[in-house]
């Protein structure tokens, strides 16, 4: 069986965060208030009124925690920029104070060896702009585009790659569809419009990124669906529910067409969102990476009410996290081997730009989440070892971060946090994945 150190030659090690989850100062430096600014003051929206205002204190102490990632090995750090730091009302004038961060934030990465790649939106939209619709509204694509060109002029000659969006599934159905993420909307499927716009603004600043010789990735969270039963029921439920968590954000990508959501009851148009040319806007760019955020197999059955037309069931008999999330390692194998024999040669190259688990506090050694990357390292290494190419690995996270709805509850980091007094210890898994980041490189000259 092939493992973990069967990776190939330069394959990339990195570690994830995102600007809401780590940088807090909220109020500093001219940025504006974000969707997540708004999220947290609503009492009840994030448990025990957890706020991401301070966060890790990142954005004062990133100076310490690269030379946290530098004592990994790390080739590369995946973080996302904050729109509302960059334009505070999401568009207009510039906020040089805030650019500024990033510029010294690259830079300092680029000193301490460590390639950086960010990503343009990990859910922080600019409140100004949800206060006209947010992602609802079809003019927040556009100016995505113009807030990436304005990053992108700026860092665009020291960054050669960059991430899009982060997770259009995710944001869009906790953020619009259900409502526990910001910015707390309830729309059910009529959330779809949404998706189509961050689509839609992925595709108009793909296109500008490429005309500035940049490459593009684009982040989701993909699942392979397994339907619960044999049953032609259960098949049904689990194909919707794969069109509507996988394709949706996959196939106008990579296909130039979107699933067919009927099942789901959304009309073709998307409830009237998509317009003549969108699909080609989407499409037309192409995809230099696909961007996968891997946690867990979902097992869909038959609905067992009206409401939905599928029904989301416990994967029986495996371990879960401390987040409840299943863990099976080789449902990353063949979430890889069905995406190549789905999209076939429309498949680009894949980075992993999330994997990782949150284990509790008192967890000692933290044998859970080194036990949980060695396994899907190794679920990796099966899929490249049967052709699927994959040219890195972003553990998500090098730090104990605010996991949105769950505030500072679920632990996803290599690196402890005393929220208390900003105190950072690495765990056990930090010098586990440093022992095998160097281990593989040794083992593998390029
Ligand atoms: C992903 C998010 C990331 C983090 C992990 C645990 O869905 O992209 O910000 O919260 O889950």
């Amino acid at each position: 069986m092939p493992d973990r150190f069967d990776l190939p030659a330069g394959f990339r090690w990195g570690a994830a965060t995102a600007a809401y989850q780590i940088e807090g100062a909220v109020h500093e430096d001219g940025r504006g208030p974000s969707v997540w600014d708004t999220f947290c003051a609503q009492p009840g929206a994030v448990r025990d009124g957890h706020t991401g205002a301070v966060a890790c204190d990142h954005y004062h102490r990133y100076p310490e925690d690269i030379a946290l990632m530098k004592g990994l090995g790390l080739d590369g750090y995946r973080f996302s920029i904050a729109w509302p730091r960059v334009l505070p009302t999401g568009a207009g004038p510039v906020n040089p104070a805030g650019l500024a961060f990033y510029d010294r934030l690259v830079d300092a990465l680029l000193e301490a060896g460590i390639a950086p790649l960010p990503t343009l939106f990990h859910w922080d939209l600019p409140q100004a702009l949800e206060d006209e619709g947010g992602w609802l509204n079809r003019d927040t694509a556009y100016r995505f585009a113009e807030y990436a060109a304005v990053v992108a002029d700026r860092l665009g000659d020291r960054v050669p790659a960059w991430i899009t969006l982060n997770e259009p599934f995710v944001h869009t159905v906790f953020g619009y569809a259900l409502g526990t993420h910001a910015p707390g909307r309830t729309l059910m499927f009529e959330a779809l419009p949404a998706a189509h716009h961050q689509l839609l603004a992925h595709g108009l600043a793909a296109s500008l990124l490429h005309e500035r010789g940049l490459e593009v990735m684009l982040s989701n969270n993909l699942t392979p669906v397994e339907p619960a039963s044999d049953s032609a029921a259960d098949a049904a439920a689990a194909e919707a529910y794969d069109a509507l968590h996988n394709r949706l954000f996959t196939d106008p990508v990579l296909l130039g067409r979107y699933p067919d959501l009927t099942a789901l009851g959304v009309p073709d148009d998307i409830f009237g969102a998509i317009r003549p040319g969108d699909v080609d806007l989407i499409h037309a760019p192409g995809l230099d990476g696909l961007g996968l955020n891997f946690y867990n197999p979902t097992r869909v059955a038959a609905p067992s009410s009206p409401d939905l037309p599928f029904d989301l069931v416990p994967v029986p008999d495996v371990p879960h996290t401390a987040f409840g999330w299943p863990v099976v390692p080789e449902s990353l194998t063949r979430l890889l081997l069905g995406l190549r024999d789905f999209y076939g040669k429309a498949l680009p190259p894949v980075t992993i730009t999330e994997n990782g688990c949150s284990v509790e506090e008192s967890t000692d050694p933290d044998r859970p989440r080194i036990d949980y990357l060695a396994t899907h390292l190794d679920a990796l290494a099966a899929a490249v070892a049967e052709g699927i190419d994959v040219r890195g690995y972003y553990t998500w996270s090098l730090l104990d971060n605010f996991e949105w709805a769950e505030g500072y509850h679920q632990r996803f980091g290599l690196v402890h946090v005393d929220f208390a007094t900003q105190r950072r210890t690495p765990k056990a898994s930090y010098a586990w994945y440093r022992d095998l980041i160097a281990a593989h490189r040794a083992s593998r000259p390029r």
